[in-house]
């Protein structure tokens, strides 16, 4: 773990009667990519706004390098911030507007012509230096707001939802893109976004946040494959939910539902306990037969390199199952399906109390 840049304990923040931020703790690395992931509403830009002292938080503390951030203004700290709308100056060209803020800064004309040309070529605008602003396209004003940002050196880069005005596959490429640089400026990057594949395939260390709360700070595989909560388990990726009793036979442990034995790992949770196992599609196995879970293909949806089967197991209860390339299912072919022992994750949580729960951030 590289040392905590950024420190956030207990931050609270109300606008009115709604509660934007509940006892958020986090910290962040020095050179490191950090994403905040949630749904519409849930704190993310209220989050960054207080990193970057457009806010205060009603409570709890902030320290950058561990200095007390709390009295201090934005233009103080070394932080800059990346806005979505770009907010680029439209009457200064492409070169002017990556100076902007080393001109400020007073910077001579000699550094500044060598950091934007660093800049420039670093996001491939080198010939675009003299380029009026609404003479480029969406992905080129997305790197020149990069650009701005990263001229005066900040020690963190905040961007909320930087991608989000570009189409699919512009957005593929410029991910690559903005990791190799943040890899090159060894800057800590914090970004906001609500596109789960984004937050999987950019960060080293996700904060999945709901209403206020954070529900888990952890690298992208362990977000994926041992999800603290039903809602995280829910939100990043795609899932089963499987309902039962554990039965925690020694070594053999299984979730027992209502259609069948689910081998599983018990965890620390007791014999007998109520759980929910979630399951990824992917990691349930797809066979003719055999033993396992017996049940009949309802539909399926070609996705390439992988078909994703929706599998009848019971009367009421539908299983996605992931066949991997090559397999052909028809509609009312008999399956059985099988589940190594480590490929869910048990969850406390009884449905309807998703998300009630306190395991906030360490
Ligand atoms: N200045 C404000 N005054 C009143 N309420 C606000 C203010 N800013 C944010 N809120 C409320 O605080 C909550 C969190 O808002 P925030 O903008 O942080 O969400 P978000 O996670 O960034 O959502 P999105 O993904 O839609 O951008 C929302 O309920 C929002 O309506
Ligand atoms: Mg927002």
């Amino acid at each position: 773990m590289t040392a905590p840049l950024l420190s956030i304990t207990n931050v609270c923040k109300k606008f009115g009667a709604v509660v934007a931020l509940e006892k958020v703790s986090l910290h962040v690395g020095t050179g490191e990519f950090f994403a905040l992931l949630g749904p519409s509403g849930c704190g993310k830009t209220t989050l960054m706004r207080c990193i970057a002292g457009f806010e205060s938080p009603d409570s709890g503390t902030m320290a950058l390098n561990g200095l007390d951030l709390s009295g201090v203004p934005p233009y103080r700290r070394p932080v800059n911030m990346m806005f979505q709308s770009y907010a680029l100056f439209p009457h200064l060209n492409v070169f002017e507007n990556i100076a902007f803020g080393l001109r400020r800064k007073g910077e001579t004309k000699d550094a500044i012509e060598a950091r934007v040309s660093e800049l420039l070529a670093m996001t491939q605008l080198s010939n675009f230096g003299h380029r009026r602003i609404d003479e480029l396209s969406g992905g080129q004003k997305q790197r020149v707001a990069l650009a701005r940002a990263l001229a005066p050196r900040p020690k963190m880069l905040l961007l909320d939802e930087p991608l989000g005005a570009l189409d699919r596959k512009l957005r593929e490429e410029t991910q690559f893109q903005l990791k190799e640089i943040q890899r090159l400026t060894q800057t800590s990057f914090v970004i906001v976004t609500h596109d789960q594949d984004e937050a999987l395939a950019l960060a080293d260390r996700i904060a999945v946040m709901r209403a206020g709360r954070v529900e888990q700070v952890a690298g992208p595989i362990e977000i994926y494959d041992k999800p603290a909560t039903r809602f995280v388990a829910g939100f990043v990726g795609e899932t089963n939910f499987i309902e039962g009793r554990l039965e925690r036979n020694g070594g053999a442990a299984a979730l027992v539902a209502e259609f069948g034995r689910i081998p599983c790992e018990p965890g620390n949770l007791p014999d007998g306990a109520r759980a929910t196992l979630s399951v990824r599609p992917e990691r349930i196995g797809v066979a003719r037969e055999g033993e396992g879970i017996a049940g009949y293909v309802e539909n399926f949806v070609f996705r390439g390199e992988t078909t994703l089967l929706r599998v009848r197991v019971a009367g009421n209860v539908v299983l996605r199952a992931a066949a991997g390339y090559g397999e052909r299912h028809a509609i009312g072919d008999a399956v059985t399906l099988s589940f190594p022992p480590d490929a869910g994750t048990l969850l406390a949580e009884e449905p309807g109390d998703e998300g009630r729960n306190e395991r906030a951030a360490q």
